[in-house]
């Protein structure tokens, strides 16, 4: 279900050797041609249309249906980790249709929770909440781990520096993605699908399960806003790789997550399609066919037929500060095409009078760009979501959150 009248128009971006290499939608020229010059006809208009052709065209609609949401604290400890956390975890149980799906989030606070909320990060993990630290009270989840993800307590503390985000006066609130849905194609019939979608053919846009996790991200911040504990206002939405892909989406549709952070999501993240090195759609249709909408298929190896690109995705933020990382060895995910979303989604930031990456070219290793609203670091090494990394999203942080 493609919108109607499909009318691109397409600017000519030049890649960062100042080459000229593709054409990409102006996400300042609404479908009909007219031009979006206001903050005020970006969001009545051009934001809900581009809104729309993600939903239509790549990760499918989240269904709106009612779902019955309780909460019950199973643990609660407020000298974790040795006097330097308080520790809580929460079963957000979800209902619908006589169907449940439990959601089991783990929330590491700062001591300073107690005296006034704090901000919070919020990711979802790929292994289980206990591969984020080897503290032994963290439960095991109940779902399948695929097993290539599969670890013991704290096999990923690399990606979670619990006491360092805690030391900066963040908080931590993370869950198993396959608590909400399983990164497994299973004809979408457990996780959040089960309790949504109607036995049948799916339609084209039938969401995928990016959408589903990203819904999932959305059920974990109806906690968090009600827990006095956080800072609703200051609630950052952050993931790696597929799970960046989903921060992005989840940051999109829901505007409550005050900062969006995509750490090396490549294909389907933040990376532009068009002209994309590295994963191209037609890959991640081979083996993710799951993650995207039917429809998105439509676009294998016609990447310039898109009637967007994903430098509207970011836009999709503005204007809250968003956040994209790449890694200089991850030329899967594509830094350049990454960076260039960032400087593309900079004209909706400068309508609302705001600066964007602040830069055309893509920077050296390791110097992060963090003045405007659109933050962008290169990290030397791999495809990963490292302590550095974590350092730059909490530096950009404590820029924009003041
Ligand atoms: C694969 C996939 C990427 C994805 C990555 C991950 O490499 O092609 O699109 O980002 O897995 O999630 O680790």
């Amino acid at each position: 279900m493609m919108p109607k009248a499909v009318l691109l128009t397409l600017l000519s971006v030049l890649n960062t050797n100042g080459q000229e290499a593709t054409m990409i939608p102006d996400p300042l020229t609404a479908l009909e041609g007219r031009p979006v010059t206001t903050p005020e006809a970006w969001r009545k208009d051009r934001r809900p249309e581009i809104l729309e052709l993600f939903r239509a065209c790549e990760y499918g609609r989240t269904p709106r249906d009612p779902f019955t949401m309780t909460y019950e604290v199973f643990d609660e400890d407020p000298k974790a980790l040795g006097g330097k956390a308080i520790r809580r975890q929460v079963a957000i149980h979800l209902g619908r249709n006589g169907k449940n799906l439990r959601l089991d989030l783990l929330l590491f606070l700062p001591p300073s929770a107690e005296g006034k909320a704090v901000p919070v990060f919020t990711l979802l993990n790929f292994s289980g909440n206990h591969t984020v630290h080897a503290d032994p009270a963290i439960a095991f989840p109940r779902g399948l781990v695929p097993k290539q993800f599969q670890g013991g307590r704290g096999a990923k503390a690399s990606r979670f520096p619990v006491e360092a985000i805690l030391a900066r006066g963040y908080g931590l609130a993370t869950a198993f993605c396959g608590d909400i849905d399983p990164d497994f194609d299973d004809g979408f019939k457990n996780g959040a699908h089960a309790l949504f979608d109607s036995p049948g053919d799916r339609p084209d846009d039938a969401w995928g399960t990016i959408g589903a996790w990203a819904w999932g991200l959305s059920r974990i911040l109806d906690y968090l806003v009600t827990d006095p504990q956080v800072d609703a206002e200051r609630v950052a939405v952050l993931g790696h790789s597929r799970l960046g892909k989903t921060a992005l989406w989840a940051g999109a549709q829901d505007e409550r997550f005050s900062m969006v952070i995509s750490n090396n999501s490549g294909s389907g993240g933040a990376a532009l399609a068009r002209n994309k090195q590295g994963e191209r759609i037609k890959d991640g249709i081979e083996q993710f066919p799951y993650w995207y909408c039917a429809h998105y298929r439509n676009y294998v190896n016609r990447e310039d037929e898109l009637p967007m690109d994903q430098h509207m995705l970011l836009a999709l933020m503005a204007p809250r500060p968003v956040y994209v990382a790449s890694a200089t060895e991850d030329t899967w995910a594509d830094p350049e095409g990454e960076f260039l979303s960032c400087v593309h989604a900079g004209p909706v930031y400068r309508l609302f009078g705001l600066d964007g990456v602040g830069a055309a070219e893509l920077p050296p290793p390791d110097s992060p760009l963090h003045r405007g609203m659109i933050g962008y670091h290169l990290r030397t090494g791999k495809h990963d979501l490292t302590a550095y990394d974590w350092e730059q999203y909490m530096d950009f942080a404590e820029l924009h959150w003041r």
